[in-house]
C-alpha cells in the first residue's frame, strides 16, 4: 500500500445505537463505607465519581438485550432483520451457553449469535468482525454488542479495583453501505503479558475448586501500574496507526471515543497524540470502567448528545486484559 494512501475501507454504516446501565448508582462516598479509600483518593486518580452496579435480576444478558433493542430500534428495523449478534464480554451470563444465546433469545432474533472476548477491547474487535461480515454481503445488518457485569467478578474487599470497576452494555447495528466508512484498524494483542490482568480460575487451566476459591482466584486482578504505563503507549500508538492507515492526521480527527478505563490514561493518550479537550469524549466519571461496554455506552452518548454530524471522522480505541488493544477510524452518517 502506498504510504499515506491507506486501505479502501469497509462498506458500512452505523444504523442505530443504544445503551443499558443498572439503576444503581454506587458513589465513591458509598465505596467509603466498604474499603479503606476516599473520594478525593479515587477522583485523583482515576476520574471517576460513580459507577453502576447491576441489581437482582440485571446481568450481562438482560443490559445486552435493553442495549440492543434500543440499537434495533433506531436503526428502524425489527429483531428478525438481524443477520448476526456479536456479543463482546468476559463477563459471561454463565460458562455455557455463551451469552449470545441467552441475547438472540431475549431480542427474538433470527439469526446466529456468538461471543468474542478481547476483554476491554472486545467491542472495538467486533465492529470489525461484524463490518466484515457485513461487507461479505452474505448476513444483512449486524448487531454488536459490548456488556458487562464486572461487579459480579470483583473482590469488594480489594480497594485497588473495586473502585475502578461499573457494570453496562451498548450496542450498534451496522448496514451495508456504499462507502467505506470504516476506514481503518488496528487489531493487536500481546499475550506475554497476560498476568497483569486475570482472573486465573473458571477455565481449562485452573478449573474452580474449593481451594481456588479460598485463594481468590475467581476474582479479577490487576497490577495497576504496570497495565497503565502500558496502556498509554499501546493506545497511543495503536491509534496513531489507525488514523494513518486511513490517510489521515490527528487533526482530521473530529472526535475521539477511548475505553473509559482512567481519567488520567485517556487525558495521557489525548495529549500524546495532539487531541484538545473538546475532541475527546469522557463519561468515566458517571460509569467507571465497564469494559467491552466503555465504547459503546459511550459512542451512544455521543450520538445521542449530537456530538456527532455526518461526516464526521470517529476515532474508537479500546484496550485491556490479554494485553489486547484495538482502534478504528470511522466516518459517522447514515448509509449512502
Ligand atoms: N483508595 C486509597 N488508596 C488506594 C486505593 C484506594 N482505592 N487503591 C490503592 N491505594 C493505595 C495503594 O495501596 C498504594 O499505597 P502505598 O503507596 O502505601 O503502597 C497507593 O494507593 C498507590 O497505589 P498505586 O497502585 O501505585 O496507584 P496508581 O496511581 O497506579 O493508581 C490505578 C492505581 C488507578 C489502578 C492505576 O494504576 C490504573 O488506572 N491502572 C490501569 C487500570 C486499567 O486501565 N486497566 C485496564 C483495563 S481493565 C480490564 O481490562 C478489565
Amino acid at each position: 500500500m502506498p504510504a499515506g494512501t491507506g486501505p479502501p475501507g469497509i462498506g458500512v454504516a452505523v444504523a442505530g445505537w443504544g445503551m443499558a446501565v443498572p439503576e444503581r448508582r454506587v458513589t465513591n462516598e458509598d465505596l467509603t463505607r466498604m474499603v479503606d479509600t476516599s473520594d478525593a483518593w479515587i477522583t485523583e486518580r482515576t476520574g471517576i465519581k460513580e459507577r453502576r452496579w447491576a441489581g437482582p435480576g440485571e446481568t450481562t444478558a438482560t443490559m445486552a438485550i435493553e442495549a440492543g433493542a434500543a440499537a434495533i430500534k433506531r436503526a428502524d428495523l425489527c429483531p428478525s432483520d438481524i443477520g448476526c449478534c456479536i456479543v463482546a464480554t468476559f463477563t459471561s451470563e454463565q460458562p455455557l451457553p455463551p451469552t449470545g444465546a441467552f441475547v438472540q433469545d431475549g431480542l427474538g432474533l433470527r439469526c446466529g449469535a456468538f461471543d468474542l472476548d478481547a476483554a476491554c477491547s472486545g467491542f472495538v474487535y467486533g465492529l470489525v468482525v461484524g463490518a466484515s461480515m457485513v461487507a461479505a454481503g452474505h448476513f444483512g445488518p449486524v448487531l454488536v454488542v459490548g456488556t458487562e457485569t464486572l461487579s459480579r467478578v470483583t473482590d469488594m474487599e480489594d480497594r485497588s479495583t473495586c473502585v475502578l470497576f461499573g457494570d453496562g452494555a451498548g450496542a450498534v447495528v451496522l448496514v451495508p453501505s456504499a462507502e467505506p466508512n470504516l476506514l481503518s484498524w488496528d487489531l493487536n494483542c500481546d499475550g506475554s503479558t497476560a498476568h497483569l490482568l486475570a482472573i486465573r480460575s473458571g477455565g481449562s487451566r485452573l478449573p474452580i475448586t474449593i481451594e481456588s476459591i479460598s485463594a481468590g482466584d475467581h476474582w479479577l486482578k490487576m497490577e495497576g501500574k504496570e497495565v497503565y504505563r502500558r496502556a498509554v503507549r499501546a493506545i497511543v500508538e495503536s491509534c496513531e496507526k489507525a488514523i494513518a492507515s486511513a490517510g489521515l492526521v490527528a487533526s482530521d480527527i473530529d472526535l475521539f471515543i477511548p475505553h473509559q478505563a482512567n481519567l488520567r490514561i485517556i487525558e495521557a493518550a489525548s495529549s500524546r497524540l495532539g487531541f484538545p479537550s473538546d475532541k475527546v469524549f469522557v463519561n468515566i466519571d458517571r460509569y467507571g470502567n465497564t469494559s467491552a461496554a466503555s465504547v459503546p455506552i459511550a459512542l451512544a452518548e455521543a450520538a445521542d448528545e449530537g456530538r456527532l454530524r455526518d461526516g464526521d471522522l470517529v476515532l474508537l480505541s479500546g484496550f485491556g486484559a490479554g494485553m489486547s488493544w484495538a482502534s478504528v477510524v470511522l466516518r459517522w452518517g447514515p448509509a449512502r
